[in-house]
């Protein structure tokens, strides 16, 4: 039976989801609040690690390795990059890098160091499942690359420069570190994100609007995921 892990970044991310749950039982640890609840009849552990690489690696990492959950979904809000992703829609990752890691120096590949690898790819399983979830609720969820690093993006050269190098359609700041620990950990993930901004001139007060509304969008589908892991 699964422990089900749900991270956001943001409290926005993941109140939705709270609010779904009813009872839960709050936990301090390491400098975060986790909530653990019972969900039709199995456990899920909840919480928002703050923005960026560093906070969503320790997070994910204690999700796993704490509280032993052994499915990983995210939910969120992302910069959108691909033209066909407007505010409020769906992109699930199929696989995620670090556009801010580099090493190019070295004749290294943006967003690579050794022993690593560029991208780091969605489980398959929570893939097929997400799919079957689109299709009940008749849902159009693009599939695509996001690319994640510590900067909240808001300039198109910087845009462009993240789709040269990894041909990315959307950018955040947690989901590829998070991809990191649950490979290395060998924990299924997921990552879900809704639209808040397209990453250009406008993208911080598009952000402000939209993001509360984006992140609901995006927690309403993961517990519809939650739905579909707990009935396999
Ligand atoms: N999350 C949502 N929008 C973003 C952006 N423009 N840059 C980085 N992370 C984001």
């Amino acid at each position: 039976m699964n422990k089900i892990a749900i991270m956001g970044a943001m409290p926005e991310e993941v109140a939705p989801i709270l609010e779904k749950l009813g009872e839960y039982k709050t936990t301090e640890y390491a400098g975060n609040k986790y909530y653990e609840a019972t969900y039709n009849g199995v456990e899920l552990v909840v919480a928002y690690s703050k923005i960026g690489k560093v906070f969503s690696t320790l997070t994910a990492t204690t999700m796993i390795e704490h509280f032993a959950c052994d499915v990983l979904l995210f939910s969120g809000v992302a910069g959108g990059i691909n033209p066909s992703l407007k505010i409020g829609d769906l992109i699930v990752a199929t696989k995620l890098s670090q556009h801010d890691l580099d090493i190019t120096a070295f004749g290294h590949p943006m967003g690579y160091v050794p022993e690593g690898s560029v991208f780091v790819e969605t489980d398959k399983d929570l893939l097929a499942l997400s799919k079957e979830v689109a299709n009940e609720l008749g849902k159009t969820v693009v599939e695509g690359v996001i690319a994640t690093g510590d900067q909240f993006v808001h300039d198109e050269k910087i845009k462009a420069n993240i789709v040269k190098h990894f041909n990315a359609d959307a950018l955040e700041m947690e989901g590829g570190s998070v991809a990191v620990v649950c490979n290395a950990l060998n924990v299924p993930f997921f990552i879900l994100r809704a639209i808040s901004d397209t990453a250009d001139t406008d993208a911080s007060f598009s952000f402000d609007e939209f993001m509360e509304s984006s992140a609901i969008i995006s927690a309403e589908f993961i517990m519809k995921m939650v739905d579909k892991v707990i009935s396999k």
